[in-house]
């Protein structure tokens, strides 16, 4: 499994995380999450009072904030010019900026560089949005992960310790709308991939599931 990349995208809220981290720890592999990469480039753009409606404002600053993700599945890490903001980027304000932040190219561009630096040599689980079509097509093993809304929703909102489903539920349907339609990089199916329905199975069963695609692996 040495030079493994097994790619993982999906819809917002579908698992992905709980999912790539648990595939990485069984198989003793390094884990990487795109989507806090773009959650910690829209909180920088926040705190810098960036309009992040304002296209080329966004672009011209996308190269100017220092990030770094960690890659241990069981306690990734992410920092903004060497402060962690594993908690900030989580937060509504960030949730609710962020797809319109990952639209503009510049920002896709110079977090592409990054995520294929960290990538490197593989062994290495990688989640997010355009993994399978665009990071690294030529992965091994390319997962499509889904979910019904309500289940999204209803998982979301139990795992955030809330009890607003409706809103949730909406927050992630916007953000799909959103990564489904950009010009750049849409969410969307790789060629080759697998998909797999989270609906009705519970974490463990689709982790065993994308455990047993590596190991079927030529
Ligand atoms: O995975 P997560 O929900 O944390 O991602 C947050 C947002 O980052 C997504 O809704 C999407 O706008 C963006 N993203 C992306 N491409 C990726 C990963 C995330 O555009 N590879």
């Amino acid at each position: 499994t040495g030079s493994l990349v097994i790619a993982v995208d999906g819809t917002s809220g579908s698992g992905k995380s709980s999912t790539s981290r648990g595939v990485a720890d069984r198989l003793g592999l390094r884990y990487l999450d795109t989507g806090a990469m773009f959650r910690a480039m829209t909180w920088w753009l926040l705190r810098e009072g960036i309009d992040v409606r304002d296209t080329a404002a966004v672009a011209a600053a996308a190269g100017r904030p220092t990030i770094e993700s960690g890659t241990d599945p069981l306690g990734p890490t992410i920092t903004v010019d060497g402060t962690d903001v594993s908690v900030e980027i989580r937060a509504d304000e960030v949730n609710a900026a962020v797809s319109p932040v990952s639209a503009v190219p510049e920002v896709r561009a110079r977090l592409l560089d990054l995520q294929r630096e960290a990538i490197g040599g593989g062994g290495i689980v990688v989640e997010g949005r355009d993994i399978g079509s665009v990071v690294w097509p030529q992965a091994e093993v390319k997962v499509y992960l889904s979910a019904d809304p309500d289940a999204r929703a209803q998982r979301r909102t139990a795992e955030q310790g809330g009890t607003d489903v409706a809103s949730t539920q909406q927050s992630l349907l916007e953000r799909d709308r959103i990564d489904s339609g950009r010009a750049t990089a849409p969410l969307t199916m790789a060629e080759g991939a697998v998909h797999v329905d989270s609906t009705h199975l519970t974490l463990a069963e689709v982790i065993d599931r994308i455990v047993a695609l590596a190991e079927a692996r030529p």
